[in-house]
Protein backbone atom coordinates (compact mmCIF):
# COMPACT_ATOMS: atom_id res chain seq x y z
CA UNK A 1 0.00 0.00 0.00
CA UNK A 2 0.77 3.14 -0.94
CA UNK A 3 2.52 5.18 2.20
CA UNK A 4 -0.57 7.69 3.66
CA UNK A 5 -0.27 11.43 3.86
CA UNK A 6 -2.40 12.39 6.41
CA UNK A 7 -2.56 16.52 7.78
CA UNK A 8 -4.75 17.95 10.50
CA UNK A 9 -7.43 19.84 8.61
CA UNK A 10 -10.06 22.80 9.70
CA UNK A 11 -13.51 21.82 9.48
CA UNK A 12 -14.00 25.72 9.64
CA UNK A 13 -11.97 27.14 6.88
CA UNK A 14 -10.33 24.19 5.52
CA UNK A 15 -6.79 25.49 6.01
CA UNK A 16 -4.22 22.24 6.94
CA UNK A 17 -1.70 21.99 9.21
CA UNK A 18 1.05 19.19 9.69
CA UNK A 19 0.53 18.84 13.62
CA UNK A 20 -2.97 19.47 16.12
CA UNK A 21 -3.30 22.50 17.67
CA UNK A 22 -6.15 23.96 19.91
CA UNK A 23 -6.95 26.89 18.13
CA UNK A 24 -6.78 27.04 13.88
CA UNK A 25 -3.99 29.70 13.29
CA UNK A 26 -6.18 30.53 10.05
CA UNK A 27 -9.07 31.28 11.06
CA UNK A 28 -8.84 31.06 14.98
CA UNK A 29 -11.66 28.93 15.01
CA UNK A 30 -11.23 26.82 18.46
CA UNK A 31 -11.31 22.55 18.40
CA UNK A 32 -12.04 22.89 14.61
CA UNK A 33 -8.94 20.59 13.63
CA UNK A 34 -9.01 17.06 12.55
CA UNK A 35 -6.94 14.57 11.26
CA UNK A 36 -7.55 13.25 7.66
CA UNK A 37 -6.18 11.44 4.90
CA UNK A 38 -4.65 12.60 2.04
CA UNK A 39 -3.96 11.97 -1.67
CA UNK A 40 -7.01 9.62 -1.26
CA UNK A 41 -7.49 8.20 -4.41
CA UNK A 42 -3.50 7.14 -4.15
CA UNK A 43 -4.41 4.37 -1.41
CA UNK A 44 -4.97 1.13 -3.41
CA UNK A 45 -8.94 0.28 -2.49
CA UNK A 46 -8.72 -3.76 -2.32
CA UNK A 47 -11.75 -4.13 -4.48
CA UNK A 48 -10.11 -2.72 -7.64
CA UNK A 49 -7.59 -5.16 -8.14
CA UNK A 50 -9.41 -8.20 -7.60
CA UNK A 51 -13.39 -7.40 -9.43
CA UNK A 52 -13.78 -6.33 -12.81
CA UNK A 53 -16.83 -4.27 -11.52
CA UNK A 54 -15.04 -1.03 -11.35
CA UNK A 55 -16.85 1.72 -12.58
CA UNK A 56 -16.11 3.45 -16.11
CA UNK A 57 -13.83 6.44 -16.13
CA UNK A 58 -15.48 7.49 -19.48
CA UNK A 59 -18.43 9.75 -20.31
CA UNK A 60 -21.02 8.22 -20.98
CA UNK A 61 -24.96 9.15 -23.02
CA UNK A 62 -27.58 9.32 -20.69
CA UNK A 63 -29.35 7.49 -23.18
CA UNK A 64 -27.22 4.91 -23.24
CA UNK A 65 -27.11 3.80 -19.47
CA UNK A 66 -29.02 0.90 -18.30
CA UNK A 67 -31.75 1.49 -15.62
CA UNK A 68 -35.43 0.60 -14.82
CA UNK A 69 -36.89 0.37 -11.57
CA UNK A 70 -36.96 -3.30 -11.88
CA UNK A 71 -33.01 -3.19 -10.69
CA UNK A 72 -34.21 -2.03 -7.32
CA UNK A 73 -34.06 -4.96 -4.95
CA UNK A 74 -37.08 -5.81 -3.40
CA UNK A 75 -36.89 -5.92 0.89
CA UNK A 76 -39.06 -8.70 2.15
CA UNK A 77 -41.83 -7.16 3.61
CA UNK A 78 -43.76 -3.61 2.87
CA UNK A 79 -42.13 -1.39 5.43
CA UNK A 80 -38.80 -1.23 4.26
CA UNK A 81 -39.48 -0.78 0.91
CA UNK A 82 -42.09 1.96 1.23
CA UNK A 83 -39.66 4.39 2.88
CA UNK A 84 -36.92 3.48 0.62
CA UNK A 85 -39.05 4.46 -1.88
CA UNK A 86 -39.58 1.39 -3.77
CA UNK A 87 -36.82 -0.97 -2.66
CA UNK A 88 -33.18 -1.15 -2.24
CA UNK A 89 -31.42 0.68 -5.22
CA UNK A 90 -28.13 -1.35 -6.48
CA UNK A 91 -24.72 0.72 -5.21
CA UNK A 92 -26.67 2.88 -2.58
CA UNK A 93 -25.30 3.80 0.81
CA UNK A 94 -27.82 3.80 3.28
CA UNK A 95 -27.51 5.32 7.13
CA UNK A 96 -29.79 4.15 9.88
CA UNK A 97 -29.81 5.96 12.80
CA UNK A 98 -31.43 5.60 16.24
CA UNK A 99 -31.25 5.66 19.98
CA UNK A 100 -29.38 2.61 21.16
CA UNK A 101 -32.03 -0.53 22.04
CA UNK A 102 -34.25 0.83 19.58
CA UNK A 103 -33.64 -2.17 17.02
CA UNK A 104 -31.80 -1.11 14.24
CA UNK A 105 -28.90 -4.16 14.62
CA UNK A 106 -32.33 -5.98 14.35
CA UNK A 107 -33.94 -4.88 11.87
CA UNK A 108 -31.07 -5.46 10.03
CA UNK A 109 -29.97 -8.86 10.82
CA UNK A 110 -33.53 -9.48 9.73
CA UNK A 111 -32.92 -8.27 6.43
CA UNK A 112 -29.67 -10.16 6.09
CA UNK A 113 -31.29 -13.46 7.23
CA UNK A 114 -34.63 -12.92 4.98
CA UNK A 115 -32.81 -11.80 1.78
CA UNK A 116 -32.50 -14.99 -0.54
CA UNK A 117 -28.77 -14.26 -2.04
CA UNK A 118 -25.23 -13.37 -0.26
CA UNK A 119 -25.42 -10.73 2.20
CA UNK A 120 -22.38 -10.15 5.08
CA UNK A 121 -23.15 -8.90 8.42
CA UNK A 122 -20.05 -6.91 9.76
CA UNK A 123 -20.42 -6.53 13.27
CA UNK A 124 -17.86 -4.32 15.46
CA UNK A 125 -20.09 -4.15 18.00
CA UNK A 126 -21.35 -8.05 19.02
CA UNK A 127 -19.58 -11.54 19.16
CA UNK A 128 -20.53 -13.99 16.71
CA UNK A 129 -22.40 -15.72 19.02
CA UNK A 130 -24.41 -12.56 20.25
CA UNK A 131 -25.21 -12.56 16.88
CA UNK A 132 -26.36 -16.17 16.74
CA UNK A 133 -28.22 -15.59 19.51
CA UNK A 134 -30.07 -12.59 18.28
CA UNK A 135 -30.81 -14.95 14.83
CA UNK A 136 -32.05 -18.09 17.03
CA UNK A 137 -34.80 -15.43 18.88
CA UNK A 138 -35.80 -14.24 14.95
CA UNK A 139 -35.77 -17.78 14.24
CA UNK A 140 -35.24 -17.54 10.62
CA UNK A 141 -32.10 -19.84 9.01
CA UNK A 142 -30.10 -18.58 6.37
CA UNK A 143 -27.08 -20.39 4.52
CA UNK A 144 -26.36 -17.29 2.45
CA UNK A 145 -25.96 -14.67 5.30
CA UNK A 146 -22.18 -14.04 6.42
CA UNK A 147 -21.02 -12.53 9.82
CA UNK A 148 -17.95 -11.24 9.92
CA UNK A 149 -17.45 -9.38 12.94
CA UNK A 150 -14.28 -7.60 12.78
CA UNK A 151 -13.24 -3.69 12.78
CA UNK A 152 -10.51 -3.22 10.67
CA UNK A 153 -11.33 -1.88 7.24
CA UNK A 154 -8.40 -3.49 5.19
CA UNK A 155 -9.37 -6.76 6.59
CA UNK A 156 -13.02 -6.17 5.85
CA UNK A 157 -12.14 -5.18 2.63
CA UNK A 158 -10.10 -8.23 1.74
CA UNK A 159 -13.15 -10.44 3.15
CA UNK A 160 -15.60 -9.07 0.96
CA UNK A 161 -13.49 -9.26 -2.21
CA UNK A 162 -13.71 -13.13 -1.39
CA UNK A 163 -17.40 -13.30 -0.46
CA UNK A 164 -18.73 -11.01 -3.13
CA UNK A 165 -21.57 -10.46 -1.47
CA UNK A 166 -24.78 -8.50 -2.79
CA UNK A 167 -25.57 -6.75 -0.11
CA UNK A 168 -23.42 -5.17 2.84
CA UNK A 169 -24.17 -3.97 6.46
CA UNK A 170 -22.37 -2.62 8.58
CA UNK A 171 -22.80 -2.70 12.50
CA UNK A 172 -21.84 0.03 13.45
CA UNK A 173 -20.30 2.56 11.88
CA UNK A 174 -18.92 4.28 14.44
CA UNK A 175 -17.02 1.39 15.66
CA UNK A 176 -15.30 0.83 12.49
CA UNK A 177 -11.31 1.21 11.98
CA UNK A 178 -9.10 2.50 9.11
CA UNK A 179 -5.93 1.73 9.97
CA UNK A 180 -4.41 4.37 7.91
CA UNK A 181 -5.63 6.16 10.28
CA UNK A 182 -4.55 6.99 14.01
CA UNK A 183 -7.53 8.45 16.16
CA UNK A 184 -9.50 5.75 17.80
CA UNK A 185 -12.76 4.30 16.08
CA UNK A 186 -15.76 6.87 16.65
CA UNK A 187 -14.11 10.10 16.32
CA UNK A 188 -14.83 12.30 13.46
CA UNK A 189 -12.08 11.34 11.53
CA UNK A 190 -12.02 7.73 11.36
CA UNK A 191 -16.04 7.98 10.99
CA UNK A 192 -15.79 10.18 7.84
CA UNK A 193 -12.47 7.79 6.34
CA UNK A 194 -14.45 4.65 7.14
CA UNK A 195 -18.15 5.61 5.57
CA UNK A 196 -16.21 6.92 2.99
CA UNK A 197 -14.37 3.87 2.02
CA UNK A 198 -17.53 1.93 2.16
CA UNK A 199 -19.26 4.56 0.39
CA UNK A 200 -16.97 4.25 -2.75
CA UNK A 201 -16.92 0.41 -2.14
CA UNK A 202 -20.96 0.32 -3.06
CA UNK A 203 -20.41 2.67 -5.62
CA UNK A 204 -17.68 0.82 -7.43
CA UNK A 205 -18.94 -2.67 -6.97
CA UNK A 206 -22.98 -1.61 -7.40
CA UNK A 207 -23.19 -3.40 -3.44
CA UNK A 208 -25.74 -1.89 -1.67
CA UNK A 209 -24.29 -0.97 1.54
CA UNK A 210 -26.48 -0.24 5.24
CA UNK A 211 -24.44 1.69 7.49
CA UNK A 212 -25.80 2.17 11.04
CA UNK A 213 -25.07 5.10 13.26
CA UNK A 214 -25.27 5.80 16.62
CA UNK A 215 -27.35 9.10 17.50
CA UNK A 216 -26.36 11.39 20.51
CA UNK A 217 -28.33 12.55 23.25
CA UNK A 218 -29.60 15.38 21.67
CA UNK A 219 -30.95 13.29 18.65
CA UNK A 220 -28.42 13.95 16.38
CA UNK A 221 -26.83 11.17 14.39
CA UNK A 222 -23.35 10.79 15.96
CA UNK A 223 -19.86 11.83 14.07
CA UNK A 224 -19.81 14.38 10.84
CA UNK A 225 -22.75 15.92 9.57
CA UNK A 226 -21.23 15.66 6.24
CA UNK A 227 -22.12 12.00 6.65
CA UNK A 228 -25.32 12.57 5.92
CA UNK A 229 -23.97 14.26 2.83
CA UNK A 230 -22.30 11.30 2.09
CA UNK A 231 -24.81 8.66 1.92
CA UNK A 232 -27.82 8.17 -0.73
CA UNK A 233 -30.91 7.87 1.82
CA UNK A 234 -30.68 8.75 5.83
CA UNK A 235 -33.02 7.00 7.77
CA UNK A 236 -34.15 7.15 11.11
CA UNK A 237 -35.60 4.45 13.40
CA UNK A 238 -37.46 6.35 16.62
CA UNK A 239 -40.14 5.18 18.95
CA UNK A 240 -39.74 5.22 22.53
CA UNK A 241 -38.23 2.42 24.59
CA UNK A 242 -41.13 1.88 26.67
CA UNK A 243 -43.49 1.35 23.84
CA UNK A 244 -43.50 -1.23 21.65
CA UNK A 245 -44.27 0.61 17.98
CA UNK A 246 -41.22 1.55 16.00
CA UNK A 247 -41.20 4.11 13.19
CA UNK A 248 -39.10 3.94 10.20
CA UNK A 249 -38.58 7.41 8.55
CA UNK A 250 -36.47 8.62 5.73
CA UNK A 251 -34.47 12.20 6.53
CA UNK A 252 -33.10 12.47 3.54
CA UNK A 253 -33.55 10.13 0.03
CA UNK A 254 -32.18 10.38 -3.19
CA UNK A 255 -34.01 7.92 -4.82
CA UNK A 256 -37.76 8.48 -3.39
CA UNK A 257 -39.83 10.48 -1.59
CA UNK A 258 -39.19 11.66 2.07
CA UNK A 259 -42.52 11.38 3.72
CA UNK A 260 -43.20 7.85 3.82
CA UNK A 261 -43.00 6.04 7.20
CA UNK A 262 -43.13 2.29 7.99
CA UNK A 263 -44.53 1.07 11.19
CA UNK A 264 -43.05 -1.84 13.65
CA UNK A 265 -44.02 -3.62 16.61
CA UNK A 266 -41.05 -5.17 18.84
CA UNK A 267 -41.93 -8.82 19.42
CA UNK A 268 -40.23 -11.69 20.98
CA UNK A 269 -39.59 -13.03 17.83
CA UNK A 270 -37.62 -9.57 16.40
CA UNK A 271 -39.46 -6.81 15.17
CA UNK A 272 -42.82 -7.67 12.99
CA UNK A 273 -44.12 -5.17 10.52
CA UNK A 274 -47.72 -3.50 11.61
CA UNK A 275 -50.01 -3.57 8.69
CA UNK A 276 -52.85 -2.06 10.25
CA UNK A 277 -51.41 0.42 12.04
CA UNK A 278 -54.57 2.45 13.21
CA UNK A 279 -55.83 -0.69 14.56
CA UNK A 280 -53.23 -0.72 17.40
CA UNK A 281 -53.11 3.09 18.31
CA UNK A 282 -56.57 3.19 18.94
CA UNK A 283 -57.62 1.49 22.41
CA UNK A 284 -60.51 -0.38 21.98
CA UNK A 285 -63.03 -0.19 25.04
CA UNK A 286 -66.33 -0.90 25.63
CA UNK A 287 -67.39 1.80 27.97
CA UNK A 288 -67.70 5.70 26.86
CA UNK A 289 -65.24 7.67 28.71
CA UNK A 290 -64.91 11.19 28.14
CA UNK A 291 -61.74 13.28 27.62
CA UNK A 292 -61.10 11.13 24.88
CA UNK A 293 -61.55 11.76 20.54
CA UNK A 294 -59.89 9.94 17.74
CA UNK A 295 -58.56 11.76 14.56
CA UNK A 296 -56.85 10.78 11.66
CA UNK A 297 -53.93 12.16 10.49
CA UNK A 298 -51.38 11.46 7.63
CA UNK A 299 -47.88 10.42 7.58
CA UNK A 300 -46.64 10.18 4.11
CA UNK A 301 -50.09 9.14 1.42
CA UNK A 302 -50.83 6.92 4.86
CA UNK A 303 -53.66 7.89 6.89
CA UNK A 304 -53.95 6.61 10.19
CA UNK A 305 -56.64 7.04 12.96
CA UNK A 306 -54.94 8.11 16.28
CA UNK A 307 -56.64 8.58 19.86
CA UNK A 308 -55.92 11.96 21.68
CA UNK A 309 -57.04 12.05 25.42
CA UNK A 310 -56.93 14.87 27.28
CA UNK A 311 -57.53 15.88 30.90
CA UNK A 312 -58.90 18.92 32.15
CA UNK A 313 -59.13 19.67 35.87
CA UNK A 314 -59.28 22.64 38.00
CA UNK A 315 -55.99 23.91 38.64
CA UNK A 316 -54.41 23.22 41.95
CA UNK A 317 -51.66 26.23 41.89
CA UNK A 318 -52.11 29.42 41.00
CA UNK A 319 -50.45 29.22 37.48
CA UNK A 320 -52.88 26.50 35.53
CA UNK A 321 -50.52 23.23 34.15
CA UNK A 322 -50.81 22.87 30.62
CA UNK A 323 -48.59 20.01 29.53
CA UNK A 324 -48.80 17.57 26.07
CA UNK A 325 -47.01 14.42 25.02
CA UNK A 326 -46.83 13.72 21.84
CA UNK A 327 -48.29 17.15 20.23
CA UNK A 328 -46.85 20.72 20.28
CA UNK A 329 -47.69 22.63 23.55
CA UNK A 330 -47.54 26.01 21.64
CA UNK A 331 -50.43 24.72 19.33
CA UNK A 332 -52.41 23.32 22.53
CA UNK A 333 -52.44 26.89 24.31
CA UNK A 334 -53.54 28.16 20.40
CA UNK A 335 -56.49 26.02 20.85
CA UNK A 336 -57.05 26.43 24.20
CA UNK A 337 -57.21 30.69 23.96
CA UNK A 338 -59.43 29.91 20.30
CA UNK A 339 -61.87 27.41 22.58
CA UNK A 340 -62.29 30.00 25.37
CA UNK A 341 -62.90 33.12 23.17
CA UNK A 342 -64.59 31.48 20.58
CA UNK A 343 -66.79 29.09 22.33
CA UNK A 344 -66.83 30.58 26.05
CA UNK A 345 -65.07 28.04 27.74
CA UNK A 346 -63.59 28.90 30.70
CA UNK A 347 -60.32 26.84 30.58
CA UNK A 348 -57.98 29.79 31.41
CA UNK A 349 -58.17 28.97 35.36
CA UNK A 350 -57.90 24.31 34.72
CA UNK A 351 -55.16 22.10 34.17
CA UNK A 352 -54.88 20.84 30.61
CA UNK A 353 -53.03 17.42 29.64
CA UNK A 354 -53.15 15.99 26.83
CA UNK A 355 -51.64 12.89 25.32
CA UNK A 356 -51.41 10.88 22.41
CA UNK A 357 -51.52 7.20 22.66
CA UNK A 358 -49.19 4.90 22.01
CA UNK A 359 -46.39 7.01 21.92
CA UNK A 360 -46.75 8.86 18.60
CA UNK A 361 -45.28 11.98 17.62
CA UNK A 362 -47.79 14.12 16.10
CA UNK A 363 -47.60 17.35 13.33
CA UNK A 364 -50.63 17.19 11.46
CA UNK A 365 -52.76 20.46 11.80
CA UNK A 366 -55.72 17.92 10.75
CA UNK A 367 -55.47 16.61 14.38
CA UNK A 368 -56.68 20.31 15.90
CA UNK A 369 -60.07 19.34 15.68
CA UNK A 370 -59.78 16.09 17.76
CA UNK A 371 -57.40 17.57 20.06
CA UNK A 372 -60.20 20.58 20.47
CA UNK A 373 -62.70 17.80 21.10
CA UNK A 374 -61.24 15.39 23.80
CA UNK A 375 -60.64 19.07 25.75
CA UNK A 376 -64.33 19.87 25.52
CA UNK A 377 -65.49 16.17 26.56
CA UNK A 378 -63.18 16.17 29.26
CA UNK A 379 -64.36 19.70 30.86
CA UNK A 380 -67.69 19.02 30.15
CA UNK A 381 -67.51 15.03 30.90
CA UNK A 382 -69.45 14.39 28.22
CA UNK A 383 -68.23 11.49 25.53
CA UNK A 384 -68.08 12.01 22.55
CA UNK A 385 -69.37 8.70 20.34
CA UNK A 386 -66.95 6.20 19.90
CA UNK A 387 -67.72 5.39 16.67
CA UNK A 388 -67.03 9.32 15.62
CA UNK A 389 -63.96 10.67 14.37
CA UNK A 390 -62.72 14.29 13.98
CA UNK A 391 -60.94 15.96 11.25
CA UNK A 392 -59.62 19.35 10.37
CA UNK A 393 -57.38 22.01 11.04
CA UNK A 394 -58.81 25.31 13.63
CA UNK A 395 -57.80 28.35 12.63
CA UNK A 396 -57.72 31.45 15.26
CA UNK A 397 -61.33 32.92 14.52
CA UNK A 398 -62.39 29.33 15.16
CA UNK A 399 -63.54 28.02 11.79
CA UNK A 400 -62.35 24.73 10.41
CA UNK A 401 -60.31 24.68 8.00
CA UNK A 402 -60.23 22.08 5.34
CA UNK A 403 -57.30 19.17 4.92
CA UNK A 404 -55.26 17.66 2.83
CA UNK A 405 -56.18 14.04 1.30
CA UNK A 406 -59.50 14.24 3.12
CA UNK A 407 -60.62 11.04 0.93
CA UNK A 408 -58.11 9.08 1.77
CA UNK A 409 -58.62 9.89 5.31
CA UNK A 410 -62.98 9.13 5.35
CA UNK A 411 -62.16 5.79 3.78
CA UNK A 412 -59.57 4.99 6.25
CA UNK A 413 -62.10 5.41 8.94
CA UNK A 414 -64.76 4.06 7.04
CA UNK A 415 -62.29 0.65 6.98
CA UNK A 416 -61.74 0.60 10.47
CA UNK A 417 -65.77 0.21 11.52
CA UNK A 418 -66.06 4.08 12.63
CA UNK A 419 -69.75 5.64 11.87
CA UNK A 420 -68.90 9.00 11.21
CA UNK A 421 -66.68 11.65 10.45
CA UNK A 422 -66.69 14.89 11.72
CA UNK A 423 -64.69 17.45 9.04
CA UNK A 424 -64.63 21.32 7.70
CA UNK A 425 -67.59 21.97 5.23
CA UNK A 426 -64.82 23.59 3.03
CA UNK A 427 -63.54 20.13 1.90
CA UNK A 428 -66.71 19.89 -0.27
CA UNK A 429 -67.17 16.62 0.10
CA UNK A 430 -69.59 14.80 -2.42
CA UNK A 431 -72.47 13.66 -0.45
CA UNK A 432 -73.47 9.15 -1.41
CA UNK A 433 -69.67 8.49 -1.74
CA UNK A 434 -69.27 6.78 1.22
CA UNK A 435 -71.23 4.68 3.51
CA UNK A 436 -69.78 6.23 6.88
CA UNK A 437 -71.87 9.55 8.13
CA UNK A 438 -70.14 12.54 6.93
CA UNK A 439 -71.07 15.77 9.41
CA UNK A 440 -69.60 18.41 7.60
CA UNK A 441 -68.83 21.95 10.01
CA UNK A 442 -67.66 25.08 9.62
CA UNK A 443 -67.16 26.77 12.94
CA UNK A 444 -65.96 25.18 16.49
CA UNK A 445 -69.29 26.59 18.10
CA UNK A 446 -71.02 24.04 15.79
CA UNK A 447 -69.49 21.10 16.26
CA UNK A 448 -70.22 21.57 19.69
CA UNK A 449 -73.26 21.36 19.03
CA UNK A 450 -73.21 18.35 16.70
CA UNK A 451 -70.95 16.47 18.66
CA UNK A 452 -72.37 16.74 22.64
CA UNK A 453 -76.23 16.94 20.95
P1 LIG B 1 -31.15 -3.89 19.10
O1 LIG B 1 -31.45 -4.32 17.72
O2 LIG B 1 -29.97 -4.49 19.77
O3 LIG B 1 -31.04 -2.31 19.18
P2 LIG B 1 -29.90 -1.34 18.61
O4 LIG B 1 -29.08 -2.11 17.65
O5 LIG B 1 -30.70 -0.22 17.96
O6 LIG B 1 -29.16 -0.86 19.79
O7 LIG B 1 -32.48 -4.15 19.95
C1 LIG B 1 -32.41 -4.34 21.28
C2 LIG B 1 -33.75 -4.41 21.93
O8 LIG B 1 -34.71 -5.14 21.24
C3 LIG B 1 -33.55 -5.07 23.25
O9 LIG B 1 -34.04 -4.22 24.25
C4 LIG B 1 -34.29 -6.36 23.18
C5 LIG B 1 -35.28 -6.12 22.08
N1 LIG B 1 -35.60 -7.33 21.31
C6 LIG B 1 -36.86 -7.89 21.42
O10 LIG B 1 -37.72 -7.41 22.16
N2 LIG B 1 -37.15 -8.99 20.65
C7 LIG B 1 -36.25 -9.55 19.81
O11 LIG B 1 -36.55 -10.55 19.16
C8 LIG B 1 -34.95 -8.98 19.73
C9 LIG B 1 -33.92 -9.56 18.83
C10 LIG B 1 -34.67 -7.85 20.48
MG1 LIG C 1 -27.06 -2.63 17.83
Amino acid sequence: MAKVKKAFICQNCGANFAQWMGQCKSCNEWNTLVEEVLHHEKIEAPWQTASGKKRSAKAEKIGAIDYNEGTRIKAPGKELNRVLGGGIVPGSAVLLGGEPGIGKSTLLLQLALRLPFKVAYISGEESEQQIKMRAERIGIRNEDCYIITETNTDIIFGLLRDLEPLLVIVDSIQTMQAAAIESSPGSISQIRETASQFIKFAKDTNTPVFLIGHITKDGNLAGPKVLEHMVDVVLQFEGDQHYLYRLIRAHKNRFGATAEIGIYEMVNSGLREVENPSDILISKKDEQLSGTAIGVMTEGARPLLVEIQALVSTAVYGTPQRSSTGFDTRRLNMLLAVLEKRCGFRLGAKDVFLNITGGLRVEDPALDLAVAGAILSSDQDIPINPKACLVGEVGLTGEIRPVSRVEQRIREAEKLGFEAVYLSKYNKVKPGQYTIKVVEVSRLEELVGAVFG
